[in-house]
């Protein structure tokens, strides 16, 4: 084994090279190809500082998707420092089991204020994929301690993406996630996804919409109501491309779960705490009232791995009124109701209300406007979006709306651009999501987008020379 070595006491240079090798030596880094795996160096961020990040060579780079759409009131923010160093000094764990600490109590009781309905608990998790999996399992206990033990399927939708535990990853519906990836398939069904852009030529988006909600009573018709347990979707599909639905899509979603008894999951692990304006998007910008909201990334902005789920007080009376006391619901994790994470969150919920929430609504038009503008460009189909994520999707023509075979990896070629630029942007195969911290001003907007424009510039330029896209 190699002797330890103290590498924060290097200059940064040295740190830099110090942490590439040790990471090519050490590090597996998430979602690898199994050629590289194990062996691979990414972008070394050293610092972040409100909406910027900086680079191993001391590069400044916007922070386009705010992280992994979590950084939502920006690096380096004293407050939630202090929030978390003063919880830390007071009580810096407790375990859940059968002690509980004060800001997970008062959390959950604020979080509850800004759900929707009857959401009127919380328990809390990790994470995002910890969240929709403790939703599951919850939806698993109900149904057998109600005596239906056989009301198990979930339904899910194509472009879904919600998470890297088994059972959550097997709700995905993202090209590619599952191609070398087991799940667990016999409990889920999959759904079309509701993205208007990949609607079928001379359909309109009303239509398509319709099209969608058949879909889904008829799926329920021929499988039974009986048999299917809940439903998981994002309100806005996030790493599926920021797929925004049709108009009143979730609304007629939720009253066919309503009437046949399946439960409805809204999966706000992207888009609550701030994204769309909002604590929760799932009441404010859709008028839809779960049975279950799953949320992480934001609620900390980052700083902290939390997540949860807020349950509807009509499931937990059920149980509580059942003929089955002692059945346990034998799920938790170590760090359910970290108080550190629920410290942080407090202290990041207060500054989401006094001032990043209205702000984001103030912003978001003007973001989306800007980044609208970017459809001048031949190689973007289309620029969509809500609040403060949007996404740019790259075409090679827009008739056929080929996604230049995917394969160019266009996302990842204007990413490489646009750091040079002084951007970092989250490519997906075609796509460029962007998704800034949400205290992002105009004037950064203004800078972002004209990175971006020069980035799809670039590499039209790229391609053409390649001779691979000549539009
Ligand atoms: C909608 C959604 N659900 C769940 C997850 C999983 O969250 P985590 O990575 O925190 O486990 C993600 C992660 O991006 C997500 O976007």
């Amino acid at each position: 084994m190699a002797a330890a070595r103290d590498i924060g006491t290097n200059d940064a240079d040295d740190f830099a090279v110090d942490a590439v090798e040790l990471a090519t030596r050490h590090l597996v880094q998430p979602w690898p190809y199994a050629g590289s795996v194990g062996a691979e160096a990414r972008t070394l961020i050293g610092e972040g500082d409100g909406i910027y990040i900086t680079d191993a060579n001391g590069k400044r780079l916007i922070d386009g998707p705010a992280g992994m759409w979590c950084t939502n009131v920006g690096h380096r923010r004293e407050e939630l420092a202090r929030a978390m160093y003063d919880q830390t000094m007071r009580l810096s764990y407790n375990t859940p089991w059968y002690t509980m600490s004060a800001p997970s109590a008062e959390l959950a009781r604020r979080i509850a204020d800004h759900a929707p309905g009857g959401l009127s608990h919380v328990f809390f998790t990790t994470g995002g994929s910890t969240a929709v999996e403790t939703a599951l399992r919850f939806m698993q206990f109900f149904n057998n301690v109600k005596g239906r033990p056989e009301k198990k399927l979930i339904l899910s939708r194509g472009g879904a993406y919600h998470g890297s535990t088994y059972l959550s990853a097997s709700l995905n519906g993202r090209a590619r996630d599952r191609d070398w990836m087991d799940g667990i398939d016999g409990l889920v069904v999959k759904l079309t996804s509701p993205d208007p852009f990949r609607r079928p030529n001379g359909t309109s988006v009303e239509a398509f919409g319709d099209f969608l909600v058949d879909e889904f009573r008829d799926t329920v018709g021929r499988l039974g109501a009986e048999k299917i347990g809940a439903f998981v979707g994002e309100p806005v599909q996030a790493s599926g491309g920021v797929i925004v639905p049709p108009k009143n899509y979730l609304k007629r979603i939720r009253e066919i779960c309503r009437a046949n008894d399946i439960l409805y999951v809204s999966d706000e692990v992207v888009t609550a705490f701030g994204r769309l304006g909002s604590v929760f998007a799932s009441g404010d910008c859709f008028g839809i009232d779960p049975d279950m909201i799953t949320f992480a990334k934001g609620v900390t902005s980052g700083y902290f791995p939390l997540g949860g789920v807020v349950i509807s007080d009509r499931l937990l009376e059920e149980l509580r009124r059942s003929n089955h006391p002692d059945a346990l619901f034998g799920h938790g994790l170590t760090y359910t109701s970290h108080p550190v994470g629920c410290a942080v969150a407090l202290k990041n919920l207060d500054l989401l209300e006094d001032g990043v929430l209205a702000h984001t609504r103030e912003i978001a038009p003007y973001f989306q406007a800007q980044l609208k503008t970017l459809e001048e460009l031949p190689l973007v189909g289309e620029v969509r979006g809500m609040g403060l994520m949007a996404c740019v999707e790259c075409v090679a023509d827009r008739d056929s709306k080929n996604p230049l075979e995917l394969d160019k990896n266009v996302g990842a070629r204007i990413d490489a651009h646009c750091q040079e630029l002084g951007l970092l942007v989250r490519p997906l195969i075609n796509m460029c999501v962007m998704s800034p911290p949400l205290v992002i001003t105009r004037s950064q907007i203004d800078d972002m987008v004209g990175i971006l424009r020069e980035g799809i510039s670039r590499t039209m330029d790229d391609l053409r020379k390649e001779g691979v896209w000549q539009g």
